[in-house]
């Protein structure tokens, strides 16, 4: 008979073989029912033997208490884009240019499809996941941890003997066609998803982990940081991950340009039949060096491109134009359409630009219209089928004045746009709060578009400060429709939470025209707090790498004007931090960052190597020796003297157990539960 370690030991290797088949390979050896068996005798022996759970166990993808708000973090390295083309000749060119950068005849490229998912960075410190941000803003994001430690896809720990120290495995979470109808089967018509995207979305900001739709694939495609050294192509790099037991981007191949366009034209006709959605192929330069050698833009790197297959595109027919204010004045028609299914939802908007845009389309009131989503998203009018046009269309005309403040519109000679110039136009207004509010701004759990345009509508949140006073009008929240006290309790908690997201995001939140969250990161990174940016002049902005004197100048404007002020004035009155601390570079918040760590005695669960290396990437600092600034020893068997020194100093000890506890509190945000 095997001991139950030895037992346990034997299940788990089995399933994450299992495992490993199923997500990596896609060659499953046993049935659904053989693998449920093994997985229910491993909980039965785990549950019989609560001390030998391990936070990587497979049993340990189980949801653990719900999350209370996420956590901003920055990353390593930004999370950049991918430039777009849908033109076979803009992909020449950019080969052309990627040649003329490395001064070579010829490059070997990786192609792969572009998974229509969400992005994440996954962090493993010697093999064992600690970390998973979202995307976020592209400088930071959520940590959204313990939701994806629920996927099963995604390994808990990583196979191999010699893992790395520090292994950032960026890539696609995606669900997968058959999970997204069995949801939405699930749901009343009014309440149904829209997209397998959007579901992915939704599913990994959930409170709580439980909800997490099992059902989740991942596909890595990118890397962050890896330490020690990395492979020196996408190809070995991808091989690489498989054999950690990595799911990776399916159908990668290695190719020069002669044969690229075979490739992608090969795939078009496979794409429906995946299983999941995928929106184009992204080239990118194989070897690392040379991706280094050519490096990126504020946006995306240089070395990669994406070629987008043709969007679908349909027919309805334009009821009416709708003149939109926007966070700057900038005034632009939208058009109201009959309903119509496009790519997976009922589309009743559609973009136009501006004025012009209506004009070299010659677009009437009454008009067949062709559009297709942009991006996959926003859908825009391509064009007029002009035979169908029906005697009594009518011309669009634009407006000359407001249709927020009424004051009238102006029209610079060099710009195509109209724009309202009150600064006090309640319009723009209501869309700067929208925006502050929103996702990669201030990130305001619990009070969405919909809520702020209702809160300003009631009067009740007039200015950015406004909205973190709204603690002491709570009544008057509560009588809103559809508000309640449980809707107002979340919305406050989550406008408390925000107060310490940091400059870069308050600055990026303030809708200063030519501020974005790129340069608002970097302003915010150099300067530090806004005591200091006020200080600088425009000259001292504009030096700052990756400031133009545009943006420079018209920050600095902001800041001086005196309306300007009043609003930093408010912000800082309620609260608000308006301070950036340099991005760190691994967890920050783990019970062991800054801490002066000695360990002492032999140990029998961790290998003392492999535990230091943690303990470091988790922000402690080792040391051999006990001293009055030891802050904590971790004690094996037979510890000997300098467990008497930590006595005499009155420094904490803990035993292997208690740091394995520990240990899995940082790893997954939760103590070890029984299983259920
Ligand atoms: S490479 C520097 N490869 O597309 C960016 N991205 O538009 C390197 N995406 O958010 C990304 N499939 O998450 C890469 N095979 C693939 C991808 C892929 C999907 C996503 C990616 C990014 C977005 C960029």
């Amino acid at each position: 008979m095997p001991s139950p370690i030895q037992r346990i030991k034997r299940l788990r290797d089995k399933i994450r073989r299992y495992d490993r088949l199923y997500f990596v390979e896609a060659k499953p050896e046993i049935s659904d029912r053989e693998y449920d068996a093994l997985m229910t005798e491993l909980r039965q022996l785990e549950t019989q033997h609560p001390q030998l759970i391990t936070a990587n166990s497979p049993t340990q993808h189980v949801g653990g208490e719900p999350i209370i708000g996420f956590q901003t973090v920055p990353h390593s390295v930004p999370m950049l884009s991918i430039d777009n083309t849908y033109d076979q000749k803009e992909l020449r060119a950019w080969h052309e240019r990627i040649l003329k950068g490395l001064g070579t005849p010829q490059v070997d490229l990786i192609v792969e499809p572009k998974i229509d998912g969400v992005a994440v960075s996954l962090q493993y410190v010697h093999g064992q996941l600690i970390q998973a941000l979202t995307r976020g803003n592209g400088n930071s994001g959520d940590d959204i941890t313990a939701n994806v430690r629920m996927i099963r896809a995604i390994p808990l720990v990583l196979e191999g003997k010699r893992t790395k120290q520090q292994l950032e495995i960026r890539g696609e979470i995606y669900m997968p066609d058959r999970v997204f109808d069995d949801i939405n089967a699930h749901r009343e018509t009014s309440d149904k998803l829209a997209n397998p995207r959007n579901a992915t979305a939704g599913t990994l900001k959930q409170k709580d982990p439980r909800n997490v739709a099992r059902g989740l694939r991942f596909a890595a495609h990118g890397r962050g940081v890896i330490d020690p050294a990395t492979p020196e192509t996408e190809a070995s790099y991808l091989e690489a991950l498989k054999q950690f037991g990595m799911p990776t981007v399916p159908f990668h191949q290695v190719s020069r340009f002669e044969e690229l366009w075979k490739h992608i034209e090969d795939f078009e006709p496979r794409r429906s039949k995946l299983g999941f959605g995928t929106d184009g192929m992204v080239i990118k330069v194989n070897g690392f060096m040379l991706q280094e050698k050519l490096g990126a833009t504020s946006k995306s790197p240089r070395w990669s491109i994406a070629y987008k297959y043709a969007a679908e595109q349909v027919q309805t027919r334009l009821l009416e134009i709708e003149w939109k204010v926007g966070k700057t004045g900038r005034v632009t028609p939208r058009a109201n359409m009959e309903p119509v299914p496009l790519a997976g939802t009922t589309v009743r908007h559609a973009s136009l630009h501006n004025a012009n845009e209506i004009e070299r389309k010659d677009v009437r009131l009454g008009d067949t219209v062709i559009i297709q989503k942009a991006g996959e998203i926003i859908p825009q009018v391509l064009g007029v089928v002009k035979k169908n046009r029906p005697k009594a269309s009518r011309a669009i005309k634009p407006p000359t004045r407001c249709p927020g403040c009424h004051e009238p519109l102006v029209r610079h000679e060099e710009e195509v746009d109209i724009r309202c110039i009150n600064p006090e136009c309640p319009a723009q207004l209501r869309e700067r709060l929208i925006w502050f509010v929103s996702r990669d701004q201030m990130d305001i759990e619990g009070l969405g578009t919909k809520a702020v345009a209702q809160l300003y509508d009631a009067g009740l949140v007039r200015s950015y400060g406004e909205i973190y006073g709204l603690k002491n009008q709570k009544d008057a929240l509560i009588r809103l429709e559809r508000m309640g006290t449980k809707k107002v309790d979340n919305m406050l908690a989550g406008i408390e939470t925000s107060k310490s997201r940091g400059l870069a995001r308050v600055l990026a939140g303030l809708g200063i025209r030519h501020v974005g969250s790129r340069a608002a990161q970097v302003l915010a990174e150099c300067f530090g707090n806004i005591d200091n940016l006020i200080a600088a002049d425009a000259d001292e902005l504009a030096k700052i790498d990756e400031i133009g004197p545009i943006t420079a100048e018209s920050l600095h404007t902001f800041l001086q004007h005196e309306a300007g002020r009043h609003v930093i004035g408010e912000l800082k009155d309620a609260g608000v931090q308006l301070t950036e601390t340099r991005p760190k570079k691994v967890v920050s918040d783990s019970p062991f960052a800054g801490k002066t760590i000695v360990i002492t005695g032999t140990l029998n669960q961790f290998d003392r190597k492999q535990l230091s290396g943690h303990l470091q990437a988790l922000g402690a600092k080792l040391t051999a020796s006990v001293s009055k600034n030891t802050d904590l020893v971790v004690v094996g068997e037979n510890p000997g003297s300098k467990l008497d020194k930590a006595r005499q100093f009155h420094v904490k000890t803990i035993d292997e157990t208690t740091l394995l506890k520990l240990l899995d509190q940082t790893s997954s945000q939760r103590p070890p539960q029984p299983p259920s």
